[in-house]
């Protein structure tokens, strides 16, 4: 299946189609000098493949892990860039999740003020997640994709088959955000999930539909003031426990998996009794060990705050959604009925 996402007059494809990593050159121009940019825990298999289909391709691997989507890891592909002599009609492929992905894409926008990418990601939650909306970027000094550009890749390719070497833990996170895509907007993709034995027979089916809802709200919403946050249906939360993780001694916490718990925050009724037995199915958390006080201190510095009001997504039924502009009394009862 291809899905076209358009924005600003251009546009670009994202194929899913398990087994098209070996068909690499009919969805990419791979004629010109080609960086392949992948990570050191990305298995080799993946980059080697679409190595093997550039004729003037070079490999470059960069280290992994949130601590290395870094400034210096763009310098680092820069200089690589500059060493092998690319022109602005080269191109760079990133084989890899999302850290990869976005530090790679920020590259390309720099390089010559912007240089062709393709994305070839390679976890769940970068298939799901970072292959539409163009966002690129890395951390500076411990603050989350702080230093960024928009710059959409020239073509995305999604190859379920990759998905068959990665961890349990990390295709539940990865189904988390899709979860998340499905409370909100898309009612038949939930029952599927619910009604799912084995997933990867039908992977290629949850994707384009996850990848339909992401495509139709960031194409509403390109500048993200109203509609895009929808996508943020438990972040809030989420990222409040994230943040408590990283400061205590908690078990530590996958992005996906703080978006989980943090959504049966934000849902009520049968839509949250649904959900929670969803993220059971899959292996995923829907407990935190923190008090409404702990869990309030952390939501306070959610980026997304405009003066003293944060806009919640809540999901009364599965399939829709309502925006609530909650102040931090409205924020602490909804936190507080959901611990008792
Ligand atoms: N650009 C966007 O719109 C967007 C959206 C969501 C998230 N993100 C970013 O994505 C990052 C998280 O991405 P992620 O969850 O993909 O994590 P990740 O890139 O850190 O990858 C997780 C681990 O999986 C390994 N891996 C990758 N593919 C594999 C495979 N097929 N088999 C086995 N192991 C594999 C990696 O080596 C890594 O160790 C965050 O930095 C986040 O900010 C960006
Ligand atoms: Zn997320």
């Amino acid at each position: 299946m291809t899905l076209t996402f358009t924005q600003g007059g251009s546009a670009y494809d994202i194929t899913i189609e398990r087994g098209s990593l070996n068909q690499v050159s009919g969805y990419f121009n791979l004629q010109r000098k080609v960086l392949v940019v992948t990570g050191e825990g990305v298995p080799r298999q993946y980059a080697a493949t679409v190595l093997a289909a550039c004729p003037e391709g070079l490999l470059l691997t960069i280290p992994e892990g949130e601590e290395n989507k870094t400034l210096t890891s763009v310098e680092t592909i820069l200089s690589e860039l500059l060493r092998l002599g690319f022109t602005r009609y080269d191109a760079l492929i990133a084989v890899g999740g999302g850290v990869v992905g976005d530090t790679a894409g920020f590259a390309a926008a720099c390089y010559m003020r912007g240089i062709d990418w393709y994305n070839v990601p390679t976890t769940l939650l970068s298939q799901a997640d970072s292959s539409v909306g163009g966002k690129t970027g890395v951390n500076l000094h411990g603050v989350k994709n702080i230093v960024g550009a928009f710059r959409q890749p020239s073509g995305v390719l999604i190859d379920t088959a990759v998905l068959d070497t990665l961890p349990p833990r990390l295709f539940a996170e990865g189904l988390a955000e899709i979860i998340k895509m499905a409370a909100t907007s898309d009612a038949a993709l939930f029952r599927r999930l619910e009604q799912a034995g084995d997933l990867s027979p039908v992977m290629e089916d949850i994707l384009t539909a996850a990848l339909r809802i992401k495509i139709a709200v960031v194409e509403a919403d390109p500048t993200e003031r109203g509609l895009r946050a929808v996508l943020n249906f438990g972040h809030t939360i989420g990222h409040a426990l994230e943040a408590a993780v990283g400061s205590g001694s908690a078990p530590p916490l996958y992005h996906g998996e703080a978006v989980a718990v943090g959504m049966l925050y934000m849902a009520e009724g049968e839509a949250r009794t649904r959900i929670e037995k969803l993220l059971k199915k899959y292996g995923l958390p829907t407990e935190d060990p923190f008090s409404a006080d702990e869990l309030m201190q952390f939501a306070a510095s959610d980026k997304k705050r405009r003066g003293n009001k944060i806009k919640l997504v809540r999901v009364d039924e599965i399939g829709s959604f309502r925006f609530q502009e909650a102040g931090p009394d409205e924020l602490r009862t909804i936190i507080q009925s959901r611990k008792k």
